[in-house]
């Protein structure tokens, strides 16, 4: 098979970091905080920007706070396991290795004896099954399965516990319903394309309550403290950060988020993102040897797409995907480490749908490639 002519435009399609937005250069990058104090009156107007324009694209309502937290989107959802777990019973949802993460916080290392719920790679568990008295722990997108949770509505409006969401493969490309999320965390690096190393933090008013009424029984690092007295230390969510942020990162994600706004805001992200896996999907809908991780299609994701390939086996994904970044059409498309072997094609908003087109000649160009 002759090799294709025509090559995506960029070759991003790693599940995360993700491609950074389109048109993207570091020439973009308001610099004069640089080398300032994070505590001056121009470092708290960029970082009090940077959350102000998450507020806006994400559409969060007034009801719920949204600050920057270290140590990326683990961070986050640590320090909020760390600071309000324990006030009740745990259940902890898991169809892939993220969610097994916080399985293995939640009973290892926090020793609260969770009710797991649990699926296999490509499924999601009985969602129906949860005891909403306790407080329960998801991942909104699993990015290393590709399986998603469709919507919210499986989230009771009168719950007692709380609902711990983590969102990072989910937000600026989801419609997410945030009254159903007291906690909900993400990073940067996904579908905004912005870059690692902060997470973000969103509380709803319940997770507030828990944290002022509710003293953990365990030592808190000084990074995951978010009271002061018994009340929530507001500075956070208004840009005094815990500690010293990377202020080129936050930079970077006003620049992403500038970006986003200029896409039409999360509706334009949205409508980008559906575009991309739609694309992919005419690719896999062409192809009987591809086929989808994610078994049902109302929970595949749209973001962080598993695609099984027919014969496959660990070596021979590695050897796809390296031949396919070797001709620079494709960068870090094999499936996560601990995911069944297959391919894993980001479909988030800062990817064109172009792109996506142009891969299926070349998926069909590897695969020749790997039989010949
Ligand atoms: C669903 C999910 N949760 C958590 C993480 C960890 O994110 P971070 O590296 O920002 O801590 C990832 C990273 O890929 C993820 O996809």
């Amino acid at each position: 098979m002759l090799k294709p002519t025509r090559r995506p435009v960029r070759p991003y399609f790693s599940s995360g970091p993700c491609a950074k937005p389109p048109g993207w250069s570091p020439d973009q990058l308001d610099t004069r905080i640089l080398g300032r104090s994070h505590r001056s009156g121009l470092g708290k107007e960029r970082l009090k920007l940077a959350i102000d324009l998450m507020r806006e694209t994400l559409a969060l309502p007034d009801s719920h706070r949204i600050g920057i937290v270290p140590g990326s989107d683990t961070g986050a959802f640590e320090m909020a396991m760390w600071s309000m777990l324990g006030a009740r019973p745990v259940t902890a949802l898991a169809w892939e290795s993220f969610g097994e993460g916080w399985v293995t916080d939640a009973a290892k290392q926090l020793k609260l004896d969770p009710t797991v719920i649990r699926a296999d790679y490509g499924q999601l568990p009985d969602l129906s099954r949860i005891d909403w008295r306790h407080d329960v722990l998801f991942t909104w997108n699993g990015t290393t399965s590709g399986v998603r949770v469709p919507d919210a509505e499986w989230i009771p409006e009168d719950r007692v516990g709380l609902s711990f969401a983590d969102a990072t493969s989910a937000v600026f490309a989801y419609d997410i319903d945030w009254s159903k999320v007291d906690v909900g965390t993400f990073s940067w690096q996904k579908a905004l394309g912005g870059e690692g190393g902060h997470g973000v933090l969103i509380l709803g008013p319940h997770a507030v309550e828990r944290l002022e009424s509710f003293t953990p029984d365990r030592p808190l690092p000084k990074i995951f403290r978010m009271t002061k007295g018994g009340k929530l230390n507001e500075g956070i969510f208004t840009g005094e950060t815990i500690n010293t942020p990377s202020m080129l990162s936050v930079e970077d994600a006003i620049v992403a988020l500038e970006w986003a706004r200029s896409a039409g805001g999360l509706p334009g992200m949205i409508a980008r993102t559906e575009a991309n896996a739609a694309a992919l999907d005419r690719i896999v809908a062409g192809r009987n040897w591809l086929g989808y991780l994610a078994e049902h299609p109302a929970s595949r994701s749209r973001t962080s797409v598993c695609l099984t390939v027919a014969g496959a086996d660990a070596e021979m994904i590695k050897r796809f995907a390296k031949l396919l970044e070797a001709e620079e059409v494709a960068y870090d498309i094999a499936g996560y480490r601990d995911a069944p072997p297959g391919l894993r094609i980001w479909c988030g908003a800062t990817v064109d749908a172009a792109d996506i087109e142009a891969l299926g000649p070349w998926l069909d160009w590897a695969r020749d490639e790997i039989k010949n």
